[in-house]
């Protein structure tokens, strides 16, 4: 079994580049088979849920060519079904974002139902109540498998056509689902109390190179004008939020200083603000942001929020850097009901927390201690090696394919700061 050992790496130093942004190449990968001419997509990064999403998009029919250096030539003029299988829709979450397309293309799809991070129930009840607003009629089958086999969605429709779509909540893969079904619906679609992430806004910006009509991406409504037929397109996507997230959180927790290259600042808004408070030193300067972090790090208290709030992709990160804060701070989780099974991989450490409900409260300074962990999702994962970087001892994190899935060469990357990190098969 493959693992990653961490030791205590001091101060982390230097200069770190961001890759593009795995929550909006999946999406983007997906609407590749809306097009009906060549598309070319750069700075996809190397990464596990990407080839997942590839192998869904050839078993369907698309021809995707991985060119080298992120860059990615895909035509899907020719799919041929509208079936994809639960070998691969069991691997990711994300897979279920084909559906959308599908529905676009072919007015049909049947899809298994989607695996991925075990962090709370994640339904797709959003989803399926806007594909039903579009005139789908979606039949629900589930299976008595324990692992979801036999479960699977058929969707269908005579034409697909414009409506007004609320989402209880502001589900960031709902809403991208359903812009993809409607930019070829017939009329208008009015997606509201839609989510606002900048992946979204990078997906509305691909899809209308490809001919679609759109308006509103990155803000609560977004309008569809429904058109016949995509073609192709050249497209780069953006920076990964949450990577960039990350690596400035490790300038925090080792009282280290590192110039993040390749980012959005704006996109950081909530976790600039946060490190600040705890005690950071930010300096922007177009699309590099140096982070320098404190002798002694302050107690914050953070709430995850859909964006622009504070994302919940960042709370494991944030969580390892509290340990190291002077004080009480405390975490509330709101986006996702089960998203606190780090913890337990933090008190193995030594850290002191307690749960009650959704909301967590880090007692620190703990001196943490390296101990056989357990990345128990993605970015448990990378909080662990953060932790890691600042524990006495090594820290052995298993489960380490949650890290392949969303970190591109994290290794290599950290080594080149100072970090001591290796991976080594047990
Ligand atoms: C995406 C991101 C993920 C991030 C999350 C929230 C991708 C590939 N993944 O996941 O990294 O953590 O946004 O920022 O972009 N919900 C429903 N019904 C639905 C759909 C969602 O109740 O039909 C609930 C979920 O259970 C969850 C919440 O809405 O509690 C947020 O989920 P959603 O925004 O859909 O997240 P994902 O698109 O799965």
């Amino acid at each position: 079994m493959e693992k990653l050992v961490i030791e205590n790496s001091g101060k982390l130093q230097g200069n770190i580049r961001v890759s593009g942004a795995k929550n909006a190449s999946l999406p983007i990968l997906a609407a590749t088979l809306l097009g009906t001419e060549d598309i070319i997509l750069e700075d996809v990064p190397k990464l596990k849920d990407v080839e997942i999403i590839c192998d869904v998009l050839r078993a369907l029919g698309a021809s995707v060519e991985n060119l080298g250096d992120g860059t990615y030539k895909i035509n899907s003029k020719n799919i041929n079904t509208y079936e994809t299988k639960y070998e691969l829709m069991s691997k990711m979450r994300a897979s279920f974002l084909v559906m959308g397309p599908l529905l676009g293309r072919m007015n049909k799809a049947k899809n298994s139902l989607p695996g991925g991070c075990t962090i709370g129930a994640r339904p797709i009840d959003l989803h399926l109540k806007g594909f039903r607003a579009l005139g789908v009629e979606c039949e629900e089958h589930y299976g008595d498998s324990d692992n979801g086999q036999d479960s699977y969605i058929l969707a269908h429709t005579e034409n697909l056509v414009g409506n007004k779509v609320y989402l209880d909540f502001p589900s960031v893969g709902a809403t991208e689902n359903i812009m993809m079904a409607a930019v070829l619906a017939k009329g208008k679609t009015v997606i509201e109390n839609a989510a606002m992430e900048p992946e979204i806004v990078d997906l509305s910006n691909f899809l209308r190179k490809l001919g679609g009509n759109i308006k509103g991406a990155g803000t609560n409504t977004i309008i569809i004008e429904g058109v016949e037929k995509l073609y192709g397109a050249r497209h780069q996507i953006i920076p990964d939020r949450i990577e960039a997230g990350t690596f400035m959180v490790a300038a925090a927790i080792t009282g280290g200083d590192i110039v993040v290259e390749n980012v959005i600042p704006d996109h950081l808004r909530p976790v600039i603000s946060k490190l600040e408070e705890a005690g950071c030193i930010i300096k922007e300067d177009g699309e590099n942001v140096r982070v320098i972090g404190p002798e002694k790090l302050i107690p914050i208290d953070i709430k995850t929020l859909p964006y622009p709030g504070f994302p919940t992709d960042m709370q494991a990160q944030f969580m390892a850097m509290m340990t190291q804060a002077e004080g009480d701070n405390t975490v509330i989780e709101t986006v996702f009901e089960n998203r606190f099974m780090h913890v337990d991989e933090f008190k193995r450490m030594g850290a002191s927390i307690s749960v009650n409900d959704r909301s967590a409260t880090i007692n620190g300074r703990s001196q943490l201690v390296g101990n056989k962990v357990y990345a128990t999702d993605l970015r448990c994962g990378a909080a662990l090696i953060l932790a890691g970087f600042v524990a006495s001892g090594e820290t052995e994190i298993y489960n380490i394919y949650h890290i392949d899935r969303g970190y591109e060469n994290i290794e290599e990357k950290l080594r080149g700061i100072g970090g001591k990190i290796r991976r080594e098969i047990d």
